[in-house]
């Protein structure tokens, strides 16, 4: 059965980037490609992705190689350039399109790349299992946050990769109080 995983890197005081989309944070980061929490192996559980239009338009400037030949849809109110055949554009709530994205997944899994209020997103939908957050020693103050909205997760297990914590969780639902 399709899962929808929100796997992402962290600052520890739950930043993705800097003010101005900046990743500087991360790449000075050591870490083992081929350890716990590497993107090959995710990747191989993968059969569709889904981010926001501000998470592709960095990885169309910086780097187009972070694009797997998988089927991406990319949330957006704007006409943006598609960088390659298997881009698509979407918007509205995630239910709308939960069709769409199970059948591109092929009964793989469904990469929520980010960023956080796109997340939340899914989450409200009921369309977050797992979240997978790579947490850096590194903290920012201000940026672009982890996740827009509030939510109880459960840690189900961590690891260590270097500099990074890979802690994983189940998405409970709506934050309660108890
Ligand atoms: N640390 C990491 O591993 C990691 C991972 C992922 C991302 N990042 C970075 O984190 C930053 C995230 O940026 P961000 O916070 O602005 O989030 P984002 O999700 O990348 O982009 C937000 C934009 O997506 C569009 N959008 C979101 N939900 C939508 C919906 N339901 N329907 C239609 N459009 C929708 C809206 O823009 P428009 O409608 O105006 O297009 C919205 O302003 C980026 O710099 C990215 O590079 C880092």
């Amino acid at each position: 059965m399709t899962r929808y995983r929100y796997y992402t890197a962290t600052t520890l005081d739950g930043f993705l980037a800097d003010d101005d989309h900046s990743l500087a944070w991360l790449f000075k980061q050591d870490i083992d490609e081929n350890g716990p929490g590497s993107t090959d192996a995710f990747l191989t559980e993968v059969g569709a992705q889904v981010m926001g239009s501000s998470t592709y338009t960095w990885v169309l400037e910086h780097d187009r190689d972070w694009l797997p030949e998988i089927p991406t849809f990319v949330f957006t109110h704007r006409d943006l350039e598609a960088a390659n055949d298997h881009i698509s554009f979407l918007a509205g709530s995630p239910a709308d399109h939960r069709a769409t994205l199970v059948a591109a997944a092929s009964g793989r899994d469904v990469w929520v790349m980010g960023g956080g209020g796109l997340a939340a997103e899914f989450a409200g939908a009921g369309m977050l299992d797992e979240v997978v957050v790579s947490i850096a020693p590194v903290t920012l103050g201000s940026g672009k946050p982890l996740f827009g909205g509030a939510f109880d997760l459960e840690l189900k297990g961590c690891e260590r990769n270097r500099d990074f914590v890979v802690a994983h969780y189940d998405v409970r639902g709506p934050l309660t109080n108890q």
